[in-house]
């Protein structure tokens, strides 16, 4: 006997990276940043104390909120804080979308979208994205057309890492008769020449939320911290309807407000992953992999043409991903269409990324035999 909705007996799960147990795994899989949260998070962590936990937390996380507004330089109402992003995408669906409603997608995304969408019940409309992964100019159209009542863009995108410019995503906000979901998940390792700024779309456009995380720029993603920066009118129902009361914990709360607090030394971290990303873009490139531009913690690495000579198994993505597994190295294979000839590697230490390059050249090289 079954007691699910026939939608949810239809659908298929959430596949999460691998999360392996053994500690000595050179993981760059998830997107975790590779540096561990600052001194001030783990002196807040250090300070909280069992009986802070004898009561609940402020249900609105509201010294976050306040941290946050400041850095953002708006209102406590135009913050809500989520466990995850993934819990800000769960209810913006479910605040936002009927069962039997669309939802577009840019293609390829994150793959959470159209699961979220499954489980509400709603179509999705995938808006395929151009050759180099930016956002097709009629995008807003195309959902328009649609019917969509809620359009996801992650931006840099995932998993190419691929920056749209603000202008550009201030056209589809303009255009876009929804919601536009502007995940910015891996914003904070934009190179800042680049001057990228969203949250200003949030001021002038009341159908726009933004996703900011803890999870990869502040090292937090154990902690399941996030927030989402929109209009009061398009919070509000989020803020005081369909959120669980108490949906982000004590802990969670204060180490968050630590982390944006001292976010300078974050901004440290930043910087480092940056550098190491052009490393690893000039050593894939050097090695015959087509790399795009990344603004991301990770690259989006094609397998070179000259592999197409190399011997079976080891010509494909798929083998290489294997291969260096098998040398205790995770990267990510997506067996999507556009991805299967593409590996995601998440930018390591300095250490991490040297024995990356190493066991990809290792593997590369020609069989002798
Ligand atoms: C594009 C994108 N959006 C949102 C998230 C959600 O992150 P979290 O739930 O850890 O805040 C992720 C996590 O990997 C992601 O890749």
């Amino acid at each position: 006997m079954s007691y699910e909705r026939a939608n949810i007996r239809e659908m298929t799960g959430y596949a999460s990276g691998e999360q392996p147990a053994q500690p000595d795994i050179i993981k760059l899989n998830t997107n975790e940043n590779p540096y561990p949260a600052t001194a001030a998070v783990a002196e807040a962590l250090r300070n909280c104390r069992v009986e802070d936990l004898r009561r609940y937390p402020s249900p609105l996380a509201d010294r976050f909120r306040r941290t946050a507004a400041e850095y953002h330089q708006l209102e406590i109402d135009n913050i809500i804080p989520t466990n995850g992003g993934d819990e800000l995408l769960r209810l913006v669906i479910t605040t936002f979308a009927n069962a039997g409603d669309t939802l577009a997608i840019a293609e390829p995304s994150y793959s959470l979208y159209p699961v979220l969408a499954d489980i509400q019940g709603c179509k999705t409309a995938r808006i395929m994205l151009g050759e180099d992964w930016s956002n097709p100019e009629d995008f807003a159209d195309q959902a328009n057309r649609a019917g969509a009542r809620i359009a996801f863009v992650v931006n840099p995108h995932a998993p190419s890492g691929h920056l749209n410019s603000s202008a550009e995503l201030s056209r589809i906000a303009e255009n876009f008769s929804g919601v536009l979901v502007i995940d910015e998940a891996y914003v904070d390792f934009i190179d800042p020449e680049l001057r990228y700024d969203a949250v200003e779309l949030t001021r002038k456009f009341d159908n726009v939320l933004v996703l900011r995380t803890m999870s990869k720029g502040y090292s937090l993603a154990g902690l399941r911290f996030a927030y989402g920066i929109g209009a009061q009118s398009l919070l509000a129902p989020m803020l005081y309807k369909t959120r669980d009361s108490y949906n982000t914990d004590y802990i969670s709360q204060t180490l968050a407000t630590a982390a944006l607090q001292d976010r300078a030394a974050a901004a440290l971290n930043w910087a480092k992953v940056r550098a190491e990303r052009l490393r690893l873009h000039r050593a894939l490139s050097e090695m015959g992999f087509y790399c795009g531009n990344s603004q991301s913690n990770f690259i989006l690495a094609q397998i070179p043409q000259h592999a197409d000579a190399l011997a079976g198994a080891e010509r494909h993505a798929l083998s290489l991903y294997q291969q260096l597994k098998s040398k205790g190295i995770l990267i990510r294979y997506f067996d999507q269409p556009r991805l299967r000839d593409k590996l995601r590697i998440t930018v390591g230490t300095p250490d991490q990324n040297t024995q990356l390059l190493l066991a990809l050249r290792q593997s590369l090289q020609p069989s002798t035999d």
